[in-house]
């Protein structure tokens, strides 16, 4: 693909090792919804799942490689016969299709997880990655746990890998143990003395638990890695994975120094950052680097004088290069169609004449509930336009709630179930949002523990628009959502629906599980 040796090729994985960390799962419709996100923001390989997982991760795999032109459509694949047939047969009816197949090398995995020896670990390698080779072209092997493998051991996989047909080889750093120093001689070593390296694409794959993804990541871009994998936001296992957005615009803005490039429309990293966040309901840090609310605000005296004499004082990256605008254009009743559309689509999203026409309703009865209607008013409207569409099982037909000092607090709901009955009940609680979720969980007939519950203003204005999230554990596994409305407590209950809603697909999706859990330790030989 890379014909320029300084062009970096962009392997997003949050449709994968980011969609399977707590709190970030996605349905087939957001699925889609991301991975066509992802080929506007000009990302060069998807990640779509682990087709093996569940029939729902082989769907959405599937679907996206049917659907989404452009990029290469990967799937993941442990290193047995069945999980590599699942992937390929996922991908196939992509443009470009690819099978990544990983198996553990440590000592410590080969040890306690495996049980096999460096010879069985070689043997199974080779057998995997020419399983994969026969159906598919483009081969990706990883051998996982590698910055805690022994050097000499991890070359002669890597090699025997290549022997065998691999065209890209990634060197995950899978538990974030490793350091920028100590990472970039592992690559510089491959390099020196692997034998056919130069034949393929090195890749990078680096974890976050001590911080240090990025700086990995481009440590090892230094010494002549190609491809990173990355995520949006660095959702991913544990502490994440390299944030897709901060090392694009690590390369862009020492490209003094890296002298790389590579595919992102940088303009689309914001709304890239934002759809995902809403789609899977977990917040951004507001200091977050690149993305955060506050990764371009200036608040001492001094910062803001010197940005007054010149920008380039205390700014290396313009907002705008990111998509975050400058300038906010403030909308306002009068404000027309037009208007609304030009600015929406200046935010990065691209919606139907449909969708533009509910958002162009919805913004009207905003703008006169609400003096000024800003940017993030705007795309709270136009991501939950976004989201309608999908068959929910509940929606919010109505509700009141009563609170007061000494007074009981109660609540009413009625909810539309999506077979277009309509059902009322009342609870009451230790509060409105209490009461309300009572309510709720009375109609639906639903028990959820709630973990987290927030609210924040999305725009800073007295008469803000509220954003409820709400995190709950369901079988041991944490669903968020989050909902905005002009009324916080209105907000609360639809986030809660939503994270109802959230359940009750996952429940339909585990039902069709062949099992729960993707046992790591069980490798089935390949045959
Ligand atoms: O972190 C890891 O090792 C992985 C592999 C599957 C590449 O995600
Ligand atoms: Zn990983």
């Amino acid at each position: 693909m890379a014909t320029d040796p300084n062009r970096v090729i962009v392997f997003d994985t949050t449709l994968r090792d980011g969609e399977q960390s707590p709190g970030c799962s996605m349905n087939l419709h957001e699925k889609l919804e991301i991975a066509h996100a992802l080929k506007e923001l000009g990302v060069d390989v998807i990640e779509a799942g682990f087709p093996i997982a569940s029939p729902g991760d082989f769907e959405a795999v599937q679907e996206i490689a049917r659907r989404v032109e452009g990029p290469i459509i990967c799937g993941l694949a442990r290193c047995n016969t069945a999980d590599i047939d699942r992937a390929a047969a996922a991908v196939k009816d992509a443009a470009r299709p690819r099978v990544h197949v990983f198996l553990a090398t440590s000592a410590i995995h080969r040890e306690f997880k495996l049980k096999m020896s460096r010879e069985e670990i070689i043997r199974r390698a080779v057998e995997g990655v020419k399983r994969a080779r026969d159906q598919i072209e483009d081969v990706e092997f990883s051998p996982e746990d590698a910055s805690r493998t022994e050097l000499d051991f991890l070359a002669e996989v890597v090699e025997k890998a290549i022997e065998a047909g691999a065209t890209t080889l990634n060197i995950p750093d899978t538990v974030g143990y490793a350091v920028p120093s100590h990472y970039a001689a592992i690559i510089r070593h491959l390099k020196q003395h692997v034998r056919g390296i130069e034949k393929c694409v090195l890749s990078v794959h680096c974890h976050n638990d001590l911080g240090l993804a990025v700086a990995n990541t481009l440590a090892a871009l230094h010494e002549g890695a190609r491809q990173v994998e990355c995520t949006i936001n660095g959702i991913g296992e544990r502490a994440g994975n390299t944030a897709l957005e901060e090392v694009v615009m690590a390369m862009r803005t020492r490209q003094d120094y890296y002298g790389l490039n590579t595919g992102i429309n940088t303009k689309l990293l914001f709304p890239m950052s934002r759809k995902l966040s809403h789609v899977t309901g977990m917040t951004v840090q507001r200091n977050k680097a690149i993305v955060g609310q506050n990764a371009f605000a200036h608040e001492s005296g001094i910062h803001q004088d010197g940005m007054l004499k010149e920008r380039s004082t205390y700014e290396i990256m313009r907002p705008e290069d990111v998509g975050i605008s400058r300038t906010e254009l403030v909308l306002g009743k009068h404000s027309g169609r037009h208007a609304l559309r030009q600015r929406i689509s200046d935010l990065g999203y691209h919606l139907t004449d449909e969708q533009l026409n509910k958002v162009f309703d919805s913004f009207k009865q905003l703008a006169d509930r609400k003096k000024e209607v800003y940017d993030a008013d705007i795309e709270a409207l136009a991501e939950s336009q976004m989201q309608v569409g999908q068959s929910n099982l509940w929606s919010l037909a109505g509700f009141t709630s009563t609170a007061g000092t000494g007074s009981q607090t109660s609540a009413a709901v009625a909810l539309k179930h999506r077979d277009g009955r309509i059902l009322r009940d009342a609870a009451s609680g230790n509060g409105p949002i209490d009461a309300l979720f009572a309510a709720i969980d009375r109609v639906t007939g639903t028990e959820l523990k709630v973990v987290d519950y927030r609210v924040r203003a999305v725009t800073q204005d007295i008469d803000a628009q509220g954003e409820a999230y709400v995190e709950v554990e369901h079988n041991g596994k944490r669903l968020s959502a989050r909902a905005v409305s002009v009324d916080v407590v209105e907000a609360s209950a639809l986030a809660y629906l939503e994270v109802i809603n959230r359940v009750a697909a996952r429940q339909t999706r585990d039902r069709l599980k062949p099992t729960d859990d993707i046992p790591h330790e069980v490798v089935p030989p390949v045959t």
